[in-house]
């Protein structure tokens, strides 16, 4: 008995002694650190669901005043920013040292996310960028306009249809409306999101971005326990959403190649691209790497969009002095082309202030994230930031940041004054990152959130209901900011122009 009970606390003793083995790493080499608990380091919050990611980052950023400091994830080293220059420096002039992020990328484990450009490690990743960018172009996206504006008017007739009820869920709203637009220029399919509930699209659309524990475990692990990922063989999608996309995709492909029909989507992109792929290239434009690079447009494009405008709505019912403001914005638009055009949202100078402000406070993905893949002595610091370091950028810190953004829970669209705008630092503000990896879809993102909120704001008027949460609370699992009951908002019909 006596000898069992040694043997327990021997093994004990030995673990905790291997789980603190690394935790004098920050404090040799001088950079500031909060104090970790053994076996789980900095990060007992996070794993416990006490705070998101983000919400964890901004606590640690606000309590230094340092240009970095360090944080043990279980019992590894990361280094986060806080220095604008800083920051500059390893997205954008030091990139070379950085070019990876730190989520694991790993083709054995789940070869379609190891394809999607934002885990692709380089040198595949330099491939896919330059062959998909072309997908992305003004031109492209010009393309896609009328199809967008199709799915918008179909949004505009489901609010209509369900204007009576208590409220309509805006995050839902929006959810469907973003699936529905990359159903139809991704992949030239109509996903009926607004006349079925369990339209495919959207089951696989909630399934990949739910906040379920599993789903939640294996996002987070992805990002900061790859031992984990791979003890358990845990791929990074479900392996349902996974078949749905590869079937899809194909069947998609084969289709046009058969009937030759062209529709100037990103399926039409992607036969360019694979048509003219040569033998020289480093790797085939084939298999999951097709499927990857539109898949991505589902993964990256549609639950991005839908918080960003769902967020939007939410501050607009609590002042609407400001959805007044668009409003009249949105009336001499429509009076100056007829409709709402490609141009006249371009121009829209509000609209664009708003959603700037939008995604200061709610932005959507609240951390950067970059691996150190060679020795990299910080400019003007001792500072040797080592191979395989992980690196982290706070983005809630700096959007909240008093000395950028004074008073920095209010929503205030004045920040993004041209005025205000000049005078707001380089790098305070990065709601689609910065650098060679910078967010690829930034531009088709922003029409696609400003069309949808036009159309919605050009018909209807969004208040307030009961079920408002007022103050958010947010998600504590997953990646993406979200609030933990939907954001409920009551729609009443309102139109602009009346004919
Ligand atoms: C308002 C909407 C969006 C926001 C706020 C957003 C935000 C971001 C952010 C913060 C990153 C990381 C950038 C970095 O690490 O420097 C990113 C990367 C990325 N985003 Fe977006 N995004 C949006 C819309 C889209 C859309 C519509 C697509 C379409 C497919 C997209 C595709 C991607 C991809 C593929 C990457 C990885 C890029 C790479 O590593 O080369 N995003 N996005």
């Amino acid at each position: 008995m006596f000898m069992n009970i040694l043997i327990v606390l021997t093994i004990i003793y030995l673990l905790y002694k291997f789980s603190v083995r690394n935790f004098d790493y920050w404090e040799k080499r001088g950079v500031p650190y909060p104090k970790p608990l053994p076996f789980i380091g900095n990060v007992f919050d996070l794993f416990t669901g006490r705070v998101g990611i983000g919400h964890l980052l901004a606590d640690f950023y606000n309590n230094y005043k340092t240009p970095y400091f360090g944080i043990y994830v279980f019992n590894k080293p990361y280094l986060i920013l806080r220095n604008l220059e800083l920051i500059k420096d390893i997205l954008v002039k030091d990139f070379n040292y950085f070019p990876d992020r730190t989520v694991l990328c790993d083709e054995k484990l789940d070869s379609l996310a190891s394809k999607l450009l934002f885990i692709a490690k380089n040198p595949e990743w330099k491939f896919l960028r330059s062959k998909i960018s072309q997908a992305f172009s003004t031109g492209k996206i010009k393309n896609m306009f009328p199809l967008i504006s199709a799915v918008a008017k179909e949004m505009n007739a489901y609010v209509t249809k369900n204007q009576h009820s208590n409220f309509i869920e805006a995050k839902e709203l929006c959810a469907k409306y973003a699936t529905e637009v990359v159903a139809t220029c991704a992949f030239g399919i109509n996903s009926n999101c607004f006349e079925n509930e369990d339209a495919e699209f959207r089951v696989i659309g909630r399934k990949l971005f739910s906040t379920e524990i599993m789903n939640s475990v294996r996002q987070v692990a992805y990002f900061f326990a790859h031992g984990l990922v791979k003890f358990f063989k845990l791929p990074f999608f479900d392996s349902g959403c996974v078949k749905f996309m590869r079937e899809m995709i194909h069947s998609t492909l084969e289709n046009r190649e058969k009937t030759q029909f062209k529709r100037n989507d990103v399926i039409d992109v992607i036969m360019q691209i694979r048509s003219k792929s040569n033998i020289q290239d480093a790797y085939k434009f084939e298999g999951d790497r097709i499927v990857a690079q539109a898949g991505q447009f589902f993964t990256a494009g549609f639950e991005t969009v839908s918080t960003t405008m769902s967020f939007a709505l939410y501050e607009m019912c609590l002042q609407q002095g400001i959805q007044g403001k668009i409003r009249s914005e949105i009336k001499d638009s429509l009076i100056k082309y007829g409709e709402l055009t490609y141009e006249g949202i371009q121009e829209m100078k509000y609209l664009n202030m708003v959603v700037c402000e939008t995604l200061r406070k709610y932005p959507v993905l609240a951390f950067l994230d970059r691996l150190c893949i060679q020795d990299y002595k910080i400019p003007g610091s001792d500072l040797v930031i080592e191979k395989g370091t992980p690196i982290y950028i706070p983005m809630f810190g700096l959007h909240y940041d008093p000395q950028y953004f004074p008073d920095p829970d209010k929503f205030d669209p004045e920040r993004f004054s041209d005025e205000n705008r000049n005078r707001l630092p380089s790098y305070a503000y990065i709601p689609f990152g910065e650098g060679p990896r910078v967010c690829i879809g930034e531009r088709l993102g922003l029409v696609v959130s400003k069309l949808g909120l036009c159309y919605l704001l050009s018909q209807f008027e969004v208040a307030r209901c009961t079920e408002t949460p007022v103050p958010i609370i947010f998600e504590t699992k997953g990646i993406i900011l979200a609030s933990t009951v939907g954001l409920p908002l009551k729609f009443q019909k309102s139109p602009i122009i009346t004919t």
